[in-house]
């Protein structure tokens, strides 16, 4: 319990008709960093909205550093950015963030603040609605981090940044993690969750379906297959029969076994002596795989 920097129990959150949110738990520790994940219409951001304190829950508890996420020792741990930037307009980047660093007990400073978001010098000149897509994100990266926060939770953060953004944020939020910091960040993107966090918690139609690490999490839905081609009147069954062997199909002239353990097949095609030829090991890839997770609990698979 000491070591939880959020902790939600049981929270359901319905909008009218809709059921956004449906009776998830998880709790994430201080020093993670966790991603996320989910298609479209998930429920990332209502999960986060109530993280932050912006949307009360319909039923369920959250807690944040075991306190209610509007209190005020609270707020001054967190650091958010959302989905939609806004900024004030009429004021320009150096007096924005002047202004957030006053709010807090113990801001970083201007020089840090820049560094770390690769503010420059003509972005903290520039009057906040004069600034580009990308811009604006530095600028609000710049006010998530304003207050030094502990916790850091960002709503698709990379969401149109070019690559080199993208790779500068990832580095600087791998360097937060590195002093601590906990954090939590949401993403369409199985390859982006698996990148960059080390547990992904995947949300499909206001549920929570999937709870892990990447390398469970992968493992579990991305596609693993042998394939050879085989003396025609090889038989099969001794290798069936090994419950690693999940499904045998045959394709242009090729067998294909499903398995999620590709090094016990190729070790059962030679203990079972099948005169396989030409073997191949092949993995699905990740967004495929994440499509037909998301795809197969749309359909109640
Ligand atoms: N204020 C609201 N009123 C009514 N329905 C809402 C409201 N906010 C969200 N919803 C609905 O709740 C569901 C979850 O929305 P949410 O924004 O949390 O999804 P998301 O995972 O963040 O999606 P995206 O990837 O598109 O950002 C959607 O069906 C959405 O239409
Ligand atoms: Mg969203």
């Amino acid at each position: 319990m000491m070591n939880e920097a959020v902790s939600v129990s049981n929270v359901t959150k319905h909008f009218q008709q809709k059921t956004a949110v449906n009776n998830i738990s998880f709790s994430i520790e201080k020093g993670e960093i966790a991603a996320i994940l989910g298609p479209n219409g998930a429920g990332k951001t209502t999960v986060i909205s109530m993280i932050l304190g912006l949307l009360k829950p319909s039923e369920g508890d959250i807690k944040l550093f075991n306190r209610v996420p509007n209190d005020q020792q609270v707020r001054e741990k967190m650091g958010a950015m959302l989905q939609d930037v806004s900024v004030m307009p009429g004021l320009k980047v150096n007096e924005i963030l002047e202004l957030f660093r006053s709010y807090y007990p113990h801001p970083l400073s201007m020089k840090e603040l820049v560094a770390l978001t690769a503010l420059t010098k003509d972005d903290l000149k520039t009057r906040a609605e004069k600034l580009s897509g990308g811009q604006k994100r530095r600028l609000s990266f710049a006010l998530a981090l304003a207050g030094n926060p502990e916790l850091l939770i960002f709503d698709e953060p990379t969401v149109g940044m070019d690559t080199s953004s993208r790779h500068r944020f990832w580095q600087t939020i791998h360097g937060l993690a590195d002093q601590g910091k906990t954090i939590i960040f949401s993403t369409h993107y199985l390859q982006e969750a698996d990148d960059a966090a080390q547990r992904i918690l995947f949300f499909a139609d206001g549920r929570l379906v999937a709870d892990d690490s990447p390398m469970q999490i992968r493992s579990r839905i991305q596609k693993q297959s042998v394939s050879f081609t085989l003396h025609s009147d090889e038989s099969l069954e001794r290798l069936s029969r090994h419950p690693e062997v999940e499904q045998v199909i045959q394709k242009h002239k090729r067998t294909i076994i499903h398995t999620s353990n590709t090094d016990k097949v190729l070790a059962l095609i030679f203990q079972e002596n099948i005169h396989a030829r030409d073997i191949r090991v092949e993995q699905g890839t990740l967004d495929e795989a994440f499509r037909q997770l998301a795809d197969g609990i749309r359909e109640g698979i």
